[in-house]
């Protein structure tokens, strides 16, 4: 078995050097042994089943409309509004609202988020609803007298959440694009918040392992609290959410941002020194902005903008990799590993430099995506020998595992697609619920680079471009994306992950485009990721045999085994007209759609 991997190891080098042998990196490299012809053969068998696995029906295949998102009662009710007649901008909204009810960990009222919408005629709109610093809040907020930081301080304190945006963003979202009553898509989540509903047994498990922070966190409510555990099948009612949702429902975004909803919040920020005020919650606007857009081998790839460092750092890496031939390498081979981590290496270095958000900070986003600068980058990738990050900027990071945001991916009978993903940062954003309103606050604020050079949750450093600021939006990497094929719709992909979303986004489209995967057999892949600091390949379990493990490490790579690394709700427009809804089985995610 050791022998295949290293031989196959070398078929897969002796294609790249093939087709790319004039390129920057693959220059004056290593000869390609002979292999022996038996072993060709051999190869041969050993991966045919794999192009024909490729090739494959995947399961979820709708003919006309679908939805895909992290709860199947979310993806009930989105699937719903496509039988009234609603599109893509009408699910959205419900969705959201609903997945407020049913998905506490990352759905939300009280964060914020990007969206990407395509219409059947292939214009595309970008809405920027992310969380924004209070007006108060200064570039020293979470550091101490001496200049440290204050632990936990950014992430479980009322001073962690950022000014949230989701309510504004759907409303203007909707307002924009959508064709159904408002009032009616709210019905959805509350009934679902004032009825209740069976949560999962993985919700049951999670309610269960956060008891004692809800507990410690909320002195002053109980919400998904319970005096004995959770199990799957429980009704989880949530009266004091419904309560806001029909705020929400009677005067619309004023229903979250005046009145008593925004009373709750404050008095809320009062009782634990939090920043936000009234004139902080009223003067939140959504912000629409022209998505990023490329190409990526013929395909036409578009993105999230900044404040999302997501899109540009997308092309970036889809850039790079036009100079490989992944088409050559199996998904889960030594050769796909080395040239994505590498690639993701060289763009995450830049990502701690140049983003934040364009409102206060200019980002050099034309130079960063020339091609002259990334053939500057493209030649510090030497094939087979690693880098080692502390060659271009020294220092090691904890990243921790459990983490939360979602996504949802949406297309609609006339063709009309929406990629969203929002957030309220970490699961169960700060943990701390408002009083009385009964939705989390975020912890978006640890976004933000709170000292240079230190990491934030994700292991992830900044520098002035991402420093805090009063109304200034935090980097973000979340990466709503959309790919066409010959001008038509071909991708709808996101994910949450923190770091990890955009390489888990980057390798979606490696896995689709070169390496012929259904949507379905890329989500549910095992995942990898590298994002320059630390210097290490986090992986999935059984991402990696043994044998490619053993041949990681000859190379230089310090390796480390994580949990799971996203949760990619996607769709794939088939050659038919077909919609083939990817939901990722790491959690609840469902598709629907008919
Ligand atoms: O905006 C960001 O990049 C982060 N706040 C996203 C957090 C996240 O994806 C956590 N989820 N797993």
């Amino acid at each position: 078995m050791y022998q295949i991997q290293l031989n196959h190891l070398v078929f897969g080098r002796v294609r790249a050097i093939r087709g790319y042998a004039s390129l920057p990196w693959l220059q004056g490299s290593h000869q390609a042994p002979s292999v022996p012809h038996a072993f060709l053969l051999l190869l041969i068998v050993v991966c045919i089943p794999i192009f024909s696995i490729a090739q494959t029906s995947s399961p979820n295949v709708f003919s006309k409309a679908a939805v895909v998102c992290a709860h199947p009662e979310a993806a009930r009710v989105g699937e719903g509004v496509l039988r009234k007649g609603g599109n893509a901008a009408d699910v959205a909204f419900a969705v959201h609202f609903a997945l407020a009810v049913v998905y506490p960990s990352a759905g939300n009222l009280g964060g914020g988020g990007f969206a990407l919408w395509r219409s059947t005629g292939g214009e595309y709109d970008f809405l920027d609803f992310r969380e924004k610093a209070p007006e108060s809040a200064t570039a020293t907020l979470f550091l101490d007298a001496e200049g440290n930081p204050v632990p936990l301080k950014s992430t479980e304190t009322h001073a962690a959440s950022g000014v949230p945006g989701s309510v504004a963003g759907l409303f203007a979202f909707h307002r924009k694009y959508g064709t159904l009553n408002r009032a009616d898509l709210l019905k959805y989540a509350i009934r679902l918040a004032e009825q209740g509903f069976s949560i999962t047994q993985m919700q049951a498990d999670d309610f269960n392992l956060y008891a004692e922070k809800f507990k410690s966190l909320n002195p002053s409510n109980k919400y998904l609290q319970k005096a004995t555990d959770w199990k799957a099948g429980d009704r989880l009612v949530q009266k004091d959410l419904a309560k806001v949702l029909k705020a929400i429902q009677a005067k619309e975004e004023k229903g979250f941002y005046e009145g008593r909803t925004a009373k709750l919040i404050v008095k809320e920020m009062k009782r634990g020194n939090g920043l936000i005020t009234y004139s902080d919650l009223k003067n939140y606007q959504a912000v629409w902005r022209k998505p990023i857009s490329g190409t990526y081998k013929g395909y036409k790839v578009v993105s999230a903008p900044p404040p999302s460092a997501g899109g540009l750092a997308l092309l970036q890496m889809l850039k790079l990799s036009e100079r490989v031939d992944f088409s050559a390498f199996d998904h889960k081979s030594v050769d796909d590993i080395f040239y994505s981590t590498e690639v993701q290496r060289l763009v995450y270095a830049d990502r701690a430099k140049f983003a934040g958000d364009p409102d206060f900070f200019s980002l050099p986003i034309d130079s960063l995506l020339s091609d002259e600068y990334l053939n500057k980058r493209a030649a510090k990738i030497n094939p087979y020998t690693p880098n080692k990050s502390s060659d271009i900027l020294p220092g090691h990071f904890p990243v921790l595992e459990k983490e939360n945001t979602t996504h949802f991916s949406i297309v609609d009978e006339q063709g009309n697609a929406v990629s969203l993903t929002t957030t309220i940062n970490d699961h169960y954003g700060s943990k701390i619920f408002v009083t009385g309103a009964g939705f989390l606050l975020n912890n978006e604020m640890d976004d933000f680079s709170i000292k240079p050079g230190t990491a934030n949750m994700y292991g992830l450093t900044g520098m002035d471009a991402n420093a805090i600021a009063p109304g200034k939006r935090m980097l973000s990497s979340m990466t709503p994306t959309m790919v066409e094929k010959d001008g038509k719709l071909f991708l709808i992909l996101g994910t949450p992950g923190g770091s990890t979303i955009i390489t888990t986004v980057y390798r979606l489209i490696i896995q689709v485009v070169d390496q012929k995967m259904t949507m379905n057999q890329a989500v549910a892949g095992k995942r990898f990721h590298h994002q320059w600091l630390p210097d290490v390949i986090f992986y999935e379990e059984d991402a990696l045999t043994p044998e490619m493990q053993e041949e990681l490490i000859r190379m230089g790579y310090e390796l480390r085994l994580r949990g799971y690394i996203g949760r990619a709700d996607c769709i794939r427009i088939l050659p038919d007209g077909g919609i083939e809804a990817a939901p990722d089985p790491r959690g609840d995610d469902s598709a629907a759609g008919y």
